[in-house]
């Protein structure tokens, strides 16, 4: 099971293409069908879609799966009876599977027989920038994160590596998380992060970010949990992204950390503690997107 992508519904898709591509540094994969299809260096074909839409939502966010994983999250989906409905993707990687829906209404679509694309080589040697690899994670907001915690780990056999005062970190395969729900008392998206080569990589984005006229929300430094470096940015069409790079793996009998294990030092919230973190404007962006159900349940 991997993350894939996520698929972002907004009023003006080719300039949030063009700032993504522009400066955040993905690059174009295709238009299709009204939808900006942006990928990174590695081999998905696409880790955001920017759909039109007359507002902003996310419709999906997807992970790509085998049959049997597939079969086995329809069957538990089923009994759960969560609303879900069968699905043939459109977008650049085709593949089958399922859109679900969890409590709370966080979307996400799982696919199998997708297919991937030849990564792309020496972007940076070329473009004198950096540029992201793939997603790494995809953070929801969460009224109850507990519940969604659970309900994930027994539905779509995603298991919880972590509990912090803050959060409740996923993973569906080695890397310590590939989502995580905040405890915000709301529910929404919270994050997209990238990953990038190496932390000379997230350092260098950074640089160009700078010179491009932006400043980190939040970073850089190493979070606790998954031990992974961050930068935060508020993107100009809303919401919050990340550079991040190598989160930690994980063992299969990883000890589910909790809260007090997780404690900083007065005002540290991060292992470096070299930078400032503007609270308001994430909350604000952390609050813009919601998931949307655009669909009706249909038997899986
Ligand atoms: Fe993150």
């Amino acid at each position: 099971m991997k993350l894939r992508s996520i698929e972002i519904a907004l009023p003006d898709p080719a300039a949030a293409a063009a700032w993504m591509t522009g400066v955040w540094g993905l690059s174009p994969a295709e238009l299709r069908g009204g939808g900006h299809y942006l990928r990174g260096t590695g081999s998905f074909p696409y880790l955001v879609a920017f759909e039109p839409s007359d507002e902003e939502f996310v419709r999906s966010t997807t992970f790509v799966c085998s049959d049997e994983e597939l079969a086995a999250i329809k069957s538990r989906v089923t009994e759960k009876g969560w609303a879900a409905r069968p699905v043939t993707s459109a977008d650049p990687g085709e593949g089958h599977g399922i859109l679900v829906e969890l409590p709370e209404g966080t979307i996400l679509r799982f696919l199998a027989g997708t297919s991937e694309v030849a990564p792309i080589e020496g972007f940076s040697k070329a473009s004198k920038r950096v540029s992201p690899v793939k997603l790494t994670h995809v953070v929801f907001n969460a009224v109850d994160a507990e519940l969604l915690g659970h309900a994930v780990e027994d539905v779509l056999d995603f298991r919880v590596s972590d509990r912090t005062k803050g959060m409740v970190f996923v993973r569906c395969n080695d890397s310590h998380h590939s989502t995580a729900f905040a405890r915000a008392g709301f529910a929404s998206l919270n994050h997209v992060a990238f990953e990038m080569d190496d932390l000379d990589a997230v350092m260098r984005g950074i640089g160009w970010m700078r010179d491009n006229g932006f400043a980190p929300a939040w970073g850089p430094g190493r979070h606790g949990p998954g031990d992974n470096v961050y930068a935060y940015y508020i993107a100009p069409f809303g919401p919050v992204i990340e550079y991040s790079t190598a989160v930690e793996k994980v063992p299969a009998d990883y000890r589910t950390g909790e809260p007090d294990d997780w404690t900083w030092p007065e005002n540290r919230i991060d292992q470096w503690g070299v930078s400032d973190k503007d609270f308001a404007g994430l909350r604000v962006a952390e609050e813009r997107f919601r998931c949307r159900r655009d669909w009706e349940p249909a038997p899986l």
